[in-house]
């Protein structure tokens, strides 16, 4: 079976990170996410995929290429104007096979997906949704669902005490080509606000399935961070390219960390790493690839992609750089999220 991973979007609420950078190719705990989609799939023993690509397209493409460095196969469908997420399905259509699977690539989890197909292929479902529970659906639309699956209505952000079920669309689905009957070609369309109403209303092949585990959509700053405190917590389990040299201490590789360096558990250091002396780093930061730390840098609770370099002395706290930064001799930051795009550096 095929899968499509849907890339192509703007990332309006992850910006600046995504001003020039798809949202998927955020790093996620030194990585690409896009690139843990890849890995989960493989895994799952799904070998062909296809990435529905928009926004800064060469970054995904330049990455992945064909795809045969992760033992995968990746093609591309590029959209010359935004579709929306159906949209962008419907663009793929003489890409994908009779039955597939659909990912919001922007989705945090590593759920089984045997389940999911298994269950679309027994219930006779046009699309099956995949379902995560949330504490507090009052901010999204709640699925309501007869016994064998079939979902009748979505409920757009119920009051807590109406909301028929903590069930919400967790942004992967199974589909048949019969369903791109729904979609209307060549325009922006939103699966949830028209197919997916479309879908329960003509169809009655509308079907929901709970899925386990850890789920976050990582679309705003916030969720971004959490999920990097989640991953340093061990809440979400995630695969990291680096070995634990003491208690929640991960160090990559030839990473050089001069004397008196002070690191607060939990800390991801990523490979080639330079730290001069006597800086602290720690708690909850995340320093990318090639990154060079000069000496008595405090950095706490901040996330770093690769190559940024902060030159001595300088302090940083609950921050968030995107690639290449540079961050000048003493100075101080707060809460800063920045790129380097004009107007980005603050
Ligand atoms: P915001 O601008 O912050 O809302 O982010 P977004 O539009 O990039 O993401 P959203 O959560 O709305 O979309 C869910 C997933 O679908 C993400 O992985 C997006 O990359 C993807 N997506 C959204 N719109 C499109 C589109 O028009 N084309 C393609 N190919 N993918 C899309």
């Amino acid at each position: 079976m095929k899968a499509l991973l849907l890339a192509g979007g703007l990332g309006t609420r992850l910006r600046p990170l995504t001003e020039r950078w798809p949202k998927p190719m955020a790093l996620v705990g030194n990585r690409p996410w896009l690139e843990h989609v890849v890995l989960h799939l493989k895994e799952e023993g799904i070998e062909e995929i296809v990435m529905a690509v928009k926004h800064a397209p060469e970054t995904i493409r330049q990455y992945f290429g064909d795809g045969s460095r992760w033992g995968v196969n990746i093609q591309y469908a590029i959209e010359e104007s935004l579709l929306g997420t159906a949209g962008a399905i419907k663009n793929a259509e003489p890409l994908l096979g009779d039955r597939f699977l659909v990912l919001n690539a922007d989705i945090i989890q590593r759920t089984p997906l045997v389940p999911l197909i298994d269950f679309h292929h027994k219930s006779g479902a046009l699309v099956t949704i995949g379902l995560t529970e949330v504490e507090d659906p009052s901010h999204y639309g709640v699925v309501e669902q007869a016994e064998s699956g079939r979902i009748a209505r979505f409920v757009e952000k119920p009051a807590l005490h109406e909301a028929p079920s903590r069930r919400i669309n967790a942004g992967i689905y199974v589909m048949d080509k019969e369903a791109l009957r729904y979609i209307p070609p060549k325009r922006e369309v939103s699966i949830e606000r028209e197919t997916f109403p479309l879908l329960i209303e003509q169809s009655g092949g509308l079907y929901g399935r709970l899925l386990g585990g850890y789920w976050l959509d990582m679309g705003t700053t916030d969720r971004y961070r959490k999920l990097h405190r989640d991953i340093l917590d061990r809440t979400f389990p995630l695969q990291l390219h680096a070995a634990e040299r003491d208690q929640s201490i991960w160090i990559g590789e030839d990473a050089e960390i001069g004397s008196g360096v002070l690191i607060v558990p939990p800390v991801l250091i990523g490979s080639r790493v330079r730290i001069g002396e006597r800086s602290v780093i720690g708690p909850y930061t995340v320093i990318g690839d090639d990154c060079e730390i000069g000496a008595q840098v405090r950095c706490a609770e901040s996330i770093l992609w690769d190559r940024c370099k902060v030159r001595m002395g300088a302090q940083l706290n609950h921050c968030i750089f995107g690639h290449d930064l540079e961050l000048g001799p003493h100075h101080r930051l707060h809460e800063a999220v920045m790129n380097r795009v004009p107007g980005g550096i603050s």
